[in-house]
């Protein structure tokens, strides 16, 4: 039987086992990575810039969470898929954070969801959660959803009270319960520290080299947007000319009639 989400991290974590985390938002990509040897598929609210082309994750919903979850889900159901509660879904009540994590749980079959921060509301809405059974994973640093007054997508925990209130809220977020959180651009050593004093496991993102794990947007390791190169992130590829080039040689093909040819006619 297949581990669970929450006995697979614990596990990866005791043995030291550095866990891969990519996020995806559709069927198409979904099946590719599903024969890849990625640990987890993260169902991000960056969706809103890299599928939809906001400028943030702030107008994402929780149908388009939903949505995009179903399709993941439907393309690599051998993955461990964790959900984005998006921006409003979850921060209001503890009520409302159970009730959009069991929505997104019952209508896409996701392995877990995902909150960013440590308030009152959210660590005893994520204890209420794991008591119901509903796996819950945090995210600190740079929480993209409040980007405005993080003063934007900036390096967070810099000065020594700033990492200790981040080191303070990782701890907070362990204690209420959840398996796992994403540490977002903080200074290497911060996020060195956090992951030694936890025992779940952390997901770095531009956290430095000793985090659990890693997480990164698909969309940015495969290269497709040329302008986005922030200092975090390796292109594995460049599937922004690969495209390009493809898409180029159809239309010439087209424009010279060379494609369709006669293999291609019935
Ligand atoms: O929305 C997202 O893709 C994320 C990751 C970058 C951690 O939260």
């Amino acid at each position: 039987m297949m581990k669970t989400i929450i006995q697979f991290f614990k596990e990866a974590k005791q043995t030291e086992k550095k866990i891969s985390v990519v996020t995806c938002y559709d069927y198409s990509f979904a099946k590719i990575i599903s024969e890849t040897n990625i640990d987890s598929i993260l169902v991000g609210d960056s969706l809103g810039m890299v599928i939809q082309g906001h400028s943030s994750t702030l107008p994402v919903t929780l149908e388009d969470i939903i949505y995009h979850t179903k399709a993941v889900k439907r393309g690599a159901s051998n993955k461990f898929i964790i959900a984005d509660l998006p921006f409003l879904s979850y921060q209001i009540s503890t009520e409302q954070c159970i009730l959009s994590s069991g929505r997104i749980l019952k209508e896409t079959d996701a392995d877990a969801v995902k909150v960013e921060g440590a308030t009152d509301e959210i660590l005893e809405a994520i204890f209420k959660l794991q008591k119901m059974g509903v796996p819950v994973m945090g995210h600190l640093g740079l929480t993209p959803q409040s980007f405005q007054v993080l003063g934007g997508y900036k390096v967070q925990g810099k000065d020594e009270n700033q990492a200790n209130e981040i080191l303070s809220d990782a701890k907070k977020l362990e204690q209420a319960g959840v398996y796992s959180i994403v540490l977002e651009m903080l200074p290497a050593s911060l996020g060195e520290k956090i992951s030694k004093e936890l025992k779940i496991p952390t997901i770095g993102i531009g956290a430095g080299l000793n985090t659990d794990g890693q997480v990164l947007v698909l969309q940015d390791l495969l290269g497709m947007n040329e302008s986005f190169t922030p200092k975090f992130l390796k292109k594995f590829a460049n599937l922004n000319q690969i495209t390009k080039n493809a898409i180029n040689e159809y239309n010439k093909e087209v424009k010279e009639k060379t494609f369709p040819s006669r293999e291609n006619s019935f």
